[in-house]
């Protein structure tokens, strides 16, 4: 055998060593590599899956940041006000009565703005005798356009309000006094009327606070 043939079959030897059946020791290593790597793939997987589930989830950011939102006007008793959250500011939604949308004009020279005339306080549909899109039902932002804190609904005549009040709201904080349609009293600190948000109604007794209604042509 010549030098070169010998060297050739030191090199087959060598080839076929690295392909011999691996020991019991390397079976037990490759399953584990296995395992392991199927583990962290998996983990990553569900790490992967948890913000895509996430923003599937209704968004309190988008809420806080507007998103309109829907409330039953349905279970409101005449004469009742029901509270809910928009933009993270308490939006009242007061059923008036008959008798309390009567009056809201009887009162309009006790009023600083009667007229809704500082039209950023409300928006156009609802600058008109009672700041509504339905005349007995009053929506409002519960907020004191003095220094921002809530009011307290004060909603029957009289009471500690005294023999001339009509039903409104009052501010603790300095005295501000509003109407039924969020309209402030002469002589109160609060320079403007309550804020009324764009809302519009998706059925009879569905509101949306958020969503601008249509005016009429
Ligand atoms: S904050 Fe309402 S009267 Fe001052």
């Amino acid at each position: 055998m010549s030098v070169s043939d010998s060297e050739k079959e030191k090199s087959v030897k060598s080839s076929a060593l690295s392909f011999q059946e691996p020991s019991q020791v390397d079976k037990e290593k490759r399953q584990f590599l296995v395992v392991a790597t199927a583990a962290v793939g998996a983990a990553g997987a569900a790490t992967a899956a948890i913000p895509f589930v996430g923003s599937m989830l209704p968004s309190e950011r988008a809420k806080a940041a507007g998103a309109p939102v829907e409330v039953d006007v349905s279970d409101i008793a005449p004469g009742q006000i029901k509270t809910a959250e928009w933009r993270g500011q308490p939006v009242w939604i007061i059923k008036r009565t008959d008798e309390m949308t009567a009056e809201l004009p009887k009162h309009n020279d006790q009023l600083s703005d009667p007229m809704c005339e500082v039209t950023s306080q409300q928006p156009a549909y609802c600058q008109n005798a009672d700041r509504s899109i339905k005349p007995n039902i009053g929506v409002v932002v519960g907020i004191c356009t003095h220094l921002g804190c809530s009011p307290t609904a004060k909603l029957e005549q009289g009471g500690d309000m005294g023999a001339g009040w009509t039903g409104g709201f009052y501010c603790p904080c300095h005295g501000s006094k509003f109407d039924l349609a969020g309209r402030v009293f002469k002589g109160s600190p609060a320079p403007t009327n309550l804020v009324v948000p764009p809302h519009s109604y998706i059925d009879e007794n569905t509101l949306i606070i958020g969503v601008e209604a249509e005016m009429e042509a």
